[in-house]
């Protein structure tokens, strides 16, 4: 298929472009490869990264679209003639390192996950992102096991909404942080065994007390720099800390020392950047341990509000002022049109 689709586009990136620089406007379709699929996307969701890629910060890695949009929910519209295990109008979702605020999305055959029946197009967008980065960082990356103890920050936040289910679905301890008192028990109900405010109170001091001294096992951290030092203060032996996310800065200072006496580990993951093969593994370990959670409802994506896609400045807007709790969804759907081929 050629020709000419609806998309998200930043209109002027930089600070000076920081609001009021996103349109609709018509770019040419993506040129579909052998082992590709070309996505239908009737929803995406926003992540906290498209704020940072509209302002110039985060570019997509070589080969991406540079089209804002980490996830995507559609039908199966097209097939490379090496994609065939895939037909017109199969439901799929999926993450992407770019291009998911387009009306169509080429996505390589082995990063599709099928959507299952109890979800709709919005559903699965809201769960994708979030639920493979939990996956991802919380178990392969970090290896949670049962009877352990998480800390997360961000409670409410898209990434902290799945890993406490996931992670406590697991039997393990979820610790949260969040930062106000109406998302105590919202966070209560996702599965966290104990929600520590910290605006009100130490985090570190509050995750030591509830865990009589021993510290935490795995840390899930998007705050960095300003935390560093407590994390590592706060890690049992054999503790490790996956870092995925910079919201409060990039440079810290660290005492070395207890990484060695307790053997802590200290991981950086992103997942945008990673090689087609590596996404492949990824959307393959998803499909065996998560879908089934997500098909069964045993965990489920929480939706704060869903946007047309005309609405994005709104919804990145909201996100913006952090007032969400779990995920914003943008949607292609128009009233009255039917979805589908
Ligand atoms: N590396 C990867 O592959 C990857 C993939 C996906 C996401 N991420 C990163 O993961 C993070 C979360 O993404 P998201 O889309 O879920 O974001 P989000 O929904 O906007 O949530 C951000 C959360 O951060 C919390 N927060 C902000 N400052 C804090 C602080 N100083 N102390 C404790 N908590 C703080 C907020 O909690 P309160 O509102 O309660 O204060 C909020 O819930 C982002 O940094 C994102 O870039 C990384």
């Amino acid at each position: 298929m050629t020709g000419e689709m609806e998309a998200v586009l930043v209109k002027e990136t930089g600070a000076k472009g920081d609001w009021n620089v996103l349109e609709i406007g018509r770019i040419a379709l993506p040129a579909l490869r052998s082992e590709e699929v070309l996505v239908r996307v009737e929803a995406c969701s926003v992540n906290r990264a498209d704020l940072l890629q509209r302002r110039g910060l985060y570019p997509p890695p070589p080969g991406a679209s540079s089209v804002l949009g980490l996830d995507f929910a559609g039908i199966v519209w097209e097939t490379g003639t090496k994609a065939t295990a895939w037909k017109r109008g199969d439901r799929v979702f999926g993450i992407t390192a770019g291009g998911g605020y387009a009306r169509y999305a080429a996505v390589h055959r082995d990063h599709l996950v099928p959507i299952p029946e109890n979800l709709g197009f919005v559903e699965a967008a809201a769960a994708a992102e979030v639920f493979f980065t939990a996956h991802l960082n919380v178990f392969l990356e970090a290896g949670l096991k049962q009877g352990e103890t998480l800390l997360l920050h961000g409670g409410g936040s898209g990434v902290g909404t799945a890993a406490t289910q996931l992670a406590s679905l697991a039997a393990a301890r979820v610790l949260v942080t969040a930062g106000s008192r109406d998302r105590v028990q919202r966070c209560l109900d996702l599965g966290a065994s104990f929600v520590i405010n910290y605006k009100e109170e130490d985090f570190a001091a509050r995750a030591m007390e509830l865990t009589r001294g021993e510290g935490v096992d795995v840390i899930l951290d998007w705050i960095g720099a300003p935390y560093l030092q407590k994390h590592v203060r706060i890690l049992k032996p054999r503790g490790r800390l996956v870092l995925i996310g910079l919201m409060g800065g990039n440079t810290g200072d660290i005492h070395l020392a207890p990484l060695l006496t307790k053997r802590l580990r200290i991981i950086g993951s992103v997942l945008r950047s990673q090689s087609v093969r590596e996404k492949a593994a990824l959307t393959a370990s998803f499909k065996e341990k998560v879908l089934p959670l997500l098909a069964s409802g045993a965990v489920r994506p929480v939706l704060h509000r869903v946007y047309p896609m005309e609405a994005v400045e709104e919804a990145h807007q909201l996100m913006k002022s952090g007032a969400h709790f779990g995920k914003l969804v943008l949607s292609w759907e128009k009233p009255g049109e039917a979805q589908g081929p």
